[in-house]
């Protein structure tokens, strides 16, 4: 039997200034409590299938696979969002993209387009600030448009379509005061690509042809 305090101890990953921080998200998830409960509670016992689990996390964490894809989730301006390795795991970043739009627009109604949507975290961060707002989320990868449509129905935000489309091909007539996007931008050959947790993320949502400015693939 092990107490939470002597496991978090003993998590042994790669030496990184997220060592901490992921061995307690990984517990946290593993015992299905938050990060406060372990603060709280140091000494308590770890049930074994906790125990196993935490391991098993911890041994894919190890391999250098991104907590967000181990956890399946992540937090994005207020949402949790659903994320798979079809897309992008959306970056604290991309939050400074979410503010700059909602500076650009009034909150009465309008017409919002989020180009390359992946998890649906722009669109669906939008939504969420501005009811009044119609905003419409494409990607052409059609496993990150179910899963921006799983993530907008769990929120509840009725304001928002996801849609299959390449770029603009399925809005053709359609009109927007705003478009936004956060679209590949990696060149094929970077040498980032080969790198860190980035390894785990598709081509498909990063590179963008030969220079990384070629998005009409
Ligand atoms: C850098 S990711 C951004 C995902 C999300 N917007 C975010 O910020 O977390 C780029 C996204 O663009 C999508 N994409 C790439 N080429 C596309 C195309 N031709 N048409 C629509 N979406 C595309 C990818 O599938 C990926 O989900």
């Amino acid at each position: 039997m092990t107490i939470i305090a002597s496991l978090l101890r003993a998590a042994d990953l790669p030496d990184s200034p997220t060592a901490r921080l992921d061995a307690e998200l990984l517990l946290a998830a593993a015992l299905g409590k938050s990060r406060s409960f372990l603060h709280t509670w140091p000494e308590r016992i770890v049930p074994s299938e906790a125990a196993l689990t935490f391991a098993e996390y911890l041994q894919r964490r190890r391999g250098g696979e991104p907590v967000a894809y181990i956890l399946g989730q992540q937090g994005f301006w207020k949402l949790d969002l659903e994320v798979a390795p079809h897309t992008l795991i959306p970056r604290p970043d991309t939050e400074l993209l979410v503010e700059a739009a909602l500076e650009l627009l009034p909150a009465t109604p309008a017409k919002v387009l989020d180009l390359g949507t992946g998890s649906g975290a722009i669109a669906l961060a939008l939504a969420s600030e501005r009811p009044a707002w119609k905003v419409t989320a494409v990607d052409r990868v059609l496993e990150a448009v179910a899963l921006a449509e799983r993530n907008r129905q769990r929120l509840h935000l009725n304001n928002a379509t996801v849609l299959s489309s390449h770029w603009f091909s399925a809005l053709e007539g359609q009109r927007f005061e705003l478009i936004i996007s956060n679209p590949p931008y990696i060149a094929a050959a970077d040498p980032h690509l080969v790198e860190g947790d980035v390894r785990f993320e598709p081509a498909s949502a990063l590179v963008a042809g030969v220079d990384g400015s070629t998005i009409c693939g």
